[in-house]
């Protein structure tokens, strides 16, 4: 039997008890608010992570990009919802042979980045469904909330687009200082998202979808009445920024690094062997110090390089050249993206690994 203390470092671990717990959990919420659950696995980007999240009840996949679309629908997965604003007539080609193996949707704010895709599915003679963009109040992309209707009618008289639904993000929940906020985030995400669509409704256009979802809202956005459908993503495996929002527990975490003590020059300093290469160099959310934290130890990983990371121990502590130690990563799915596999565990029994096999797919 392998052991997680046996693993040549650095490797990334997903503990299957704590992910199939995140996973169900998380399916048995939206079940209970009678909305659909539609995963983002750019969390993650393995399909057989995908496959649990859909036998616990997911209806579909939310993912970015075109070519994590291309690796999944590959895999078989039929039903996807880029949640991402798609531009352009190459990114609509390469769609085009998905949409023959899989329902297909994508977002939109801009009438010049749908027309783009309309075009080219409408020179074949095919259309594409569409979700439209609204800013709750993160100000990354989408239209406002007021400007939700026009932009829908807009979008539906374009060739080539069928406008499904409408979504939002509230992103900005990962800059509250507490529950209380983030349950205020929560219940305006879906609040403002069911406004606006009566409001495209009004406009006589029908609205199917009324999306909503980050991690920290999840719960609070899906049982606002009108939501239809909830995409969480980094929940499958919940990250040291969760915990610091006050998401979950250290024990609802699924992913930790376990990296090996290469380096101790001084008694307040060791080096780990893993970097920004292999942590990212990603802040803790909503704010804070360090690197990831090292479970069970109270030192602080304080600054990365690229192979790297640097603990100041605390008082009391020691390192030892050759110990392992895990790391509880800021943020897990920009980890998912830097490695090749990760290692499936169960506590410290190591049962197998997964191949990330949408890595890298960021175009
Ligand atoms: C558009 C969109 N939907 C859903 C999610 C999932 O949110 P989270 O990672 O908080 O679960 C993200 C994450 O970045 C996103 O950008």
């Amino acid at each position: 039997m392998q052991l997680v203390s046996d693993l040549d470092t650095p490797s990334v671990v997903v503990d299957l008890d704590v992910l199939e717990r995140n996973v169900s959990r998380m399916a048995e919420s939206a079940r209970r608010s009678g909305v659909r659950l539609r995963p983002h696995a750019k969390t993650h980007k393995i399909p057989e992570l995908a496959r649990l999240q859909l036998a616990a009840g997911a209806s579909g996949l939310s993912l970015a990009k075109v070519g994590e679309a291309e690796v999944f629908v590959a895999e078989g997965f039929d039903d996807v919802f880029l949640a991402y604003p798609v531009v352009g007539a190459e990114k609509a080609r390469r769609l085009l042979p998905l949409s023959d193996r899989a329902r297909l949707a994508i977002g939109a704010d801009s009438i010049e980045g749908a027309a783009s895709v309309g075009e080219v599915f409408h020179a074949a003679g095919r259309r594409i469904d569409v979700l439209l963009k609204v800013d709750c109040g993160y100000h990354r992309v989408g239209v406002a909330p007021e400007s939700a209707a026009g932009m829908a009618k807009r979008l539906a008289e374009l060739p080539g687009i069928t406008v499904r639904g409408i979504f939002t993000h509230a992103g900005h929940a990962y800059l509250a200082s507490g529950r209380n906020e983030i349950d205020g985030i929560a219940r305006s995400e879906g609040e403002i998202l069911a406004a606006a669509a009566e409001s495209v409704r009004a406009e006589g256009l029908e609205i199917e979808e009324v999306s909503v979802g980050s991690t920290p809202t999840a719960r609070g956005a899906m049982s606002v009445d009108g939501v239809t459908e909830c995409r969480p993503g980094n929940y499958v495996y919940h990250d040291a920024s969760q915990v610091s929002l006050g998401t979950c527990s250290i024990d609802d975490c699924a992913m930790t690094v376990v990296a090996t003590v290469v380096s101790v020059p001084s008694s307040d300093r060791a080096v780990l062997d893993c970097g920004s290469k292999t942590l990212s160099s990603d802040a803790l959310r909503p704010r804070g110090h360090g690197h990831g934290w090292i479970l069970g130890r109270e030192s602080r990983l304080e600054k990365l390089s690229e192979e790297h990371g640097v603990v100041r121990v605390a008082a009391g502590e020691t390192f030892r050249v050759g110990e392992t130690v895990r790391v509880l990563p800021n943020h897990a799915c920009v980890v998912s993206n830097l490695h090749d596999r990760v290692v499936l565990a169960r506590g410290e029994r190591v049962e197998g690994e997964w191949s990330v096999a949408a890595r890298g797919r960021v175009r």
